[in-house]
């Protein structure tokens, strides 16, 4: 699959914003992590792990906020906030309604966070190879693939597993990032 280089007709950005999470918001955030529809995608963490990246300021955890009323969506999760090497890692996203264009939309605030508040040099995450909804949103979101991790996580259905799936690492550099801001590929 190619990057796509047109933006998203759909704009969310006006419906949708990011909040810091609030520990009073963690029953919330852990329903979501652990929904059937999710589960296939991440792994979960423990309350004393979000505690931490709540609270650790090598972290920003946010809910978010969309609709009309800016209800909770869902969470996302950055790492290495004050990594020296200026890579930040997108590390979490997750959201209750699927296929609204409510990821492509946090994806681009997140970008726009890494960069220009952050000053990331390399907004990096990773994706299991089954998860095709969102391997397609990083891809046409300018992310580039750097490299598989083989057969690294397991699958597990019904509690049972049923094999590995791989890591697709992938990421932007600040220079790519400015270039589709040039570009107008990047909601100002
Ligand atoms: C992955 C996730 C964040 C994406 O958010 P989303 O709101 O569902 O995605 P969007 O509606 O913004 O769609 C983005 C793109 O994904 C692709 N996509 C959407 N649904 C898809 C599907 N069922 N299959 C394949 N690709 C799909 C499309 O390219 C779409 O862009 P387009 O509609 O403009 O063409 C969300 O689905 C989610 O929380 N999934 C479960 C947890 C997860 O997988 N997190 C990511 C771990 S790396």
């Amino acid at each position: 699959m190619e990057n796509s280089l047109q933006p998203s007709g759909r704009d969310h950005s006006s419906r949708l914003r990011l909040r810091p999470t609030m520990l009073s918001d963690l029953d919330f955030v852990i329903s979501v992590e652990t929904d059937a529809q999710n589960l296939p995608f991440i792994t979960p963490w423990e309350r004393t792990q979000h505690e931490g990246a709540v609270r650790f300021p090598d972290f920003r955890h946010f809910i978010v906020e969309a609709g009309e009323h800016y209800e909770r969506a869902g969470f996302v999760i950055l790492q290495g906030c004050r990594n020296p090497h200026g890579s930040v890692e997108l590390k979490r996203v997750v959201l209750k309604a699927k296929g609204q264009g409510l990821g492509r939309e946090c994806v681009r605030q997140l970008k726009r966070m890494a960069f220009r508040d952050l000053r990331a040099h390399r907004f990096w995450l990773d994706v299991k190879s089954l998860n095709t909804r969102a391997l397609a949103l990083y891809r046409s979101e300018g992310f580039v693939e750097e490299g598989c991790l083989r057969e690294s996580v397991r699958i597990v259905i019904d509690g049972v597993g049923a094999g590995y799936d791989s890591l697709i690492v992938m990421s932007l550099l600040d220079r790519e990032y400015a270039a589709r801001v040039a570009l107008q590929l990047e909601p100002a």
